[in-house]
């Protein structure tokens, strides 16, 4: 049976600054698709990370299909009339343009869908990041789906053992999708050398050569290309599915274990390390940390069942502890250097009117 998995979301407003959605914005938004949904849709959860909310849904439509991004935009706009009602910051933040037009993609809201073909059991994971930017995930899919190192099932599994496709989109090109595709295991170093540069190369899917299926697809939105100014930080989905031909659950949690430094933070402007946290978590350090969630699921007949909340085990805990340390630590160099985005990715115009200000006033001595 084939069904399309469909993770749409945006921030629409949020309590105390960018914290986290109200109760009355969550409950509006599910109770709006559990009643304008029940004909277009087979099932959904509604969760957030962070300031963000994100829709699962699963339905037989297709990738980009227009009745279902329609249900998703009208949905954030129930939202956001919630959030108006109850005064909460940033009311409809994402939402950049005024009327829906055939896709949400371009519109502010992140998306990453997939359809498949339902194997008997089909187990996958569905991520959501705050306070950071699609390529956070470049280095934990990477170390996932071609590192032995993380991935066990590359040296154990035949199912795995023709490797994997990237492909990986040049998010800095405005006028279309401009992508690539590379195989691991023989363009590894290619691979690394885009992966390596998170702001301007992102992995977009990956697709098994064992079987020509699609194992992941991640949300390659980026809101300042869209707005053309600072409207938020991007706030990363991804789906992945796993065991079998892909990697198992553990093996594309594994890379998470590192906390790695990714970009967004306070005012989506600083470097930060990525923390794994529990489901529906909040922000709080700094504006941050970053975050990411991951809740397991598996579906049936286009039916999810309850979500097993992957993060939330003591092993997390100990990561936490760590992650915590390694952001107290590149905090204390406030401004300084490799704790801040380079120019180019400073997310608020006032430091550009700053400096254009101070270059009149530099003087050529001699
Ligand atoms: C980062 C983020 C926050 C805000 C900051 C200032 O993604 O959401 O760090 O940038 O709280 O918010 P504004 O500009 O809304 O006052
Ligand atoms: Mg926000
Ligand atoms: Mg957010």
């Amino acid at each position: 049976m084939k069904t399309t998995l469909s993770i749409i979301k945006a921030d629409i407003g949020s309590i105390g600054g960018h914290i986290k959605p109200s109760q009355n914005l969550l409950e509006a938004v599910e109770n709006f698709l559990r009643i304008e949904g029940k004909n277009l849709m087979n099932n959904f959860y509604v969760g957030h990370t962070g300031d963000d909310v994100a829709l699962l849904l699963s339905h037989n439509e297709g990738v980009g299909a227009e009745k279902i991004h329609k249900l998703a935009w009208d949905t954030f706009i129930v939202g956001t009339e919630v959030a108006k009602k109850q005064g909460l910051y940033g009311a409809g933040q994402d939402l950049l343009k005024d009327s829906f037009s055939g896709n949400v993609k371009g519109m502010g809201p992140a998306v990453a869908e997939m359809e498949i073909e339902e194997r008997p059991n089909e187990p996958f994971l569905f991520f959501a990041a705050d306070k950071t930017d699609p390529g956070a995930y470049n280095l934990p899919l990477y170390l996932s789906f071609t590192d032995p190192m993380h991935n066990a099932g590359l040296i154990l599994s035949p199912a795995m053992n023709k490797g994997f496709t990237f492909t990986i989109m040049d998010v800095s090109y405005t006028e279309g999708d401009r992508t690539i595709e590379l195989n691991a295991p023989e363009d590894l170093y290619d691979i690394a050398a885009l992966l390596r540069d998170n702001q301007r190369f992102v992995v977009e899917s990956i697709h098994s050569r064992n079987n020509g299926e699609i194992a992941a697809v991640v949300s390659t939105t980026r809101l300042h290309n869209i707005a053309g100014k600072y409207t938020g930080k991007d706030d990363p989905v991804m789906l992945v599915r796993v065991q079998g031909a892909f990697p198992a659950t553990g093996e594309v949690l594994s890379p998470f274990s590192i906390g790695h430094l990714v970009a967004g933070f306070m005012r989506g402007s600083h470097t930060g390390p990525l923390m794994p946290v529990k489901r529906n978590s909040s922000i709080s350090f700094f504006d941050g940390p970053p975050v990411v969630s991951c809740l397991a699921f598996c579906v049936h007949n286009g039916t999810f069942t309850e979500p097993a909340d992957a993060f939330d085990h003591p092993y997390w805990d100990h990561i936490r502890e760590k992650v915590a340390r390694k952001a107290t630590d590149i905090r204390e160099q406030g401004f300084s250097g490799a704790a801040m985005l380079p120019y180019s990715e400073l997310e608020y115009g006032g430091i550009v009117e700053k400096m254009k200000k101070l270059d009149t006033q530099f003087r050529v001595k001699g």
